[in-house]
């Protein structure tokens, strides 16, 4: 008899509650819920969320987009979880395993009312987004597609949104497809709807493109990839971050997101798939937990999400990313995205009248600018803000075609988060001078 407890299984009271309290809720027009809707504190106001940081100090850290700083209350928990309350999950039979794994479970459910899921059942915990899309190629694609058929992805997308599908595409005999931008650097959605075909089985599109920050019109992206029978997988790494999230709404089947870009820990993340998917996928890897009975003869396999969850989970990337959806819901997201929204328009404003600065992406980019200095690479950009305490990314953001696109071979890139405030573009516009008088 295997004696693990496991998700979806309705064997412990952890796996039982069903439909998530605030999953179902009313959705604005763009597919977001209402935050306060969420079982979760009340918004905080008037704050300087930046103490809530011990790593930020008074650094600008401007490097958001590819990891997040961590909110003490999410170090708290994860010294919690690795201290006092530590033991492992679904196996043990004392106390402390059964209240762990409750605290696991309940770290699903949140992430299914934090995106809206219908069931903590549809929540697939791994190691972040890259590993979500590997899954969703390996064991729906590779499954579903066949030599002939075609995947769709954009010119925008970054490396983990385009070699899991190159690597399975030459496997089956695939093929794949790339819509173009606009001449604002977003997706190109009337090019979408002019080039796809029925040939087309999926459809796999940042929601927010790290480099540019350009927004997808995810349901429009949605009817599109649907009208000709696709599925569509939608990478939400920099977009649970800056905005409210309903997979239900925004009607894709797949959505992916890594902890560590919301405040959580690294080295975990979140698949979400429709119910019926996640059914008909085999398992991702074989091992233990994720299996209903094995022996020599026949092996057969747990539910989801337990299926795609092999070997003893990143128990504590779970409580993690439940204590930083806690932080992100007490602040509210809709004033992370305000707080954004504006440092992105005094960084777009402010930039341009420097000699040389030019900026890529659309005017209401989500919380990332990216820029070039003419006769100045990025990296010697990135050296001069960092003497300037400012923290920038420089290069190709692991978004190489995109680079290519563009007609450069990097780029500088700021990125913003809850703890950023004015004085971090100020410090980057005093830098950004100071790098064009050295060039100069
Ligand atoms: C848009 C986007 N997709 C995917 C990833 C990959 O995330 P991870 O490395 O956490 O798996 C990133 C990380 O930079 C990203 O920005």
């Amino acid at each position: 008899m295997d004696d693990q407890i496991l998700p979806g299984t309705g064997r412990g009271t952890a796996t039982q509650s069903g439909v998530v309290e605030g999953a179902l809720h009313e959705r604005d027009a763009m597919g977001h819920a209402p935050s306060t809707s969420f079982a979760g504190p009340p918004p905080r106001a008037g704050e300087d969320l930046r103490r809530d940081f011990p790593g930020i100090g008074d650094w600008h850290y401007l490097d958001t987009a590819a990891t997040a700083q961590k909110p003490q209350a999410v170090i708290d928990a994860i010294a919690q979880a690795y201290g006092p309350d530590y033991a492992t999950v679904h196996r043990g039979v004392y106390k402390r395993s059964a209240d762990m794994t409750l605290a696991y479970e309940a770290a699903r459910r949140r992430v299914a009312g934090f995106i809206g899921a219908g069931s903590e059942n549809e929540i697939v915990f791994v190691r972040g987004a890259t590993e979500g899309i590997n899954l969703v190629a390996t064991c729906w694609a590779g499954e579903q597609l066949k030599a002939g058929d075609r995947i769709l992805l954009s010119q925008l997308e970054h490396h983990s949104n385009i070699v899991p599908w190159q690597m399975i595409a030459e496997k089956l005999g695939a093929h794949i497809d790339v819509i173009p931008l606009t001449e604002d650097h977003r997706i190109d959605l009337d090019a979408m709807a002019a080039m796809i075909t029925p040939a087309h089985k999926l459809v796999s599109l940042a929601h927010v493109s790290n480099v540019l920050g350009s927004v997808l019109d995810c349901r429009r992206a949605a009817d599109i990839a649907h009208s000709v029978g696709a599925k569509i997988l939608l990478d939400g790494c920099q977009a649970v971050p800056r905005m409210r999230v309903d997979v239900q709404v925004l009607d894709c089947d797949f959505y992916v997101f890594s902890a560590h870009k919301l405040y959580g820990p690294t080295g975990f993340g979140v698949l979400w798939a429709r119910p019926e998917l996640l059914e008909a996928m085999p398992p991702y890897q074989g091992g233990g937990a994720m299996i209903d009975r094995v022996s020599f003869e026949k092996t057969t396999y747990a539910p989801p999400p337990g299926r795609f969850e092999a070997g003893t989970p990143h128990i504590v990337g779970a409580l993690g990313l439940h204590a930083a959806i806690d932080y992100v819901e007490s602040v509210g997201l809709d004033r992370i995205h305000a707080i954004e929204t504006d440092l992105v328009a005094q960084t777009r404003a402010a930039l341009p009248q420097i000699n040389s600065v030019r900026l890529f992406g659309p005017e209401d980019s989500a919380g990332i600018v990216s820029f070039v200095i003419e006769g100045v690479h990025p990296h010697d950009i990135g050296t001069i803000l960092d003497e300037e305490g400012v923290a920038i990314r420089a290069g190709h953001h692991c978004a190489q075609p995109l680079m290519a696109s563009l007609g450069v071979d990097a780029t500088a890139r700021a990125s913003f988060g809850v703890y950023s405030d004015a004085s971090d573009v100020e410090a980057l516009v005093r830098g950004i001078g100071r790098v064009t008088r050295i060039f100069g």
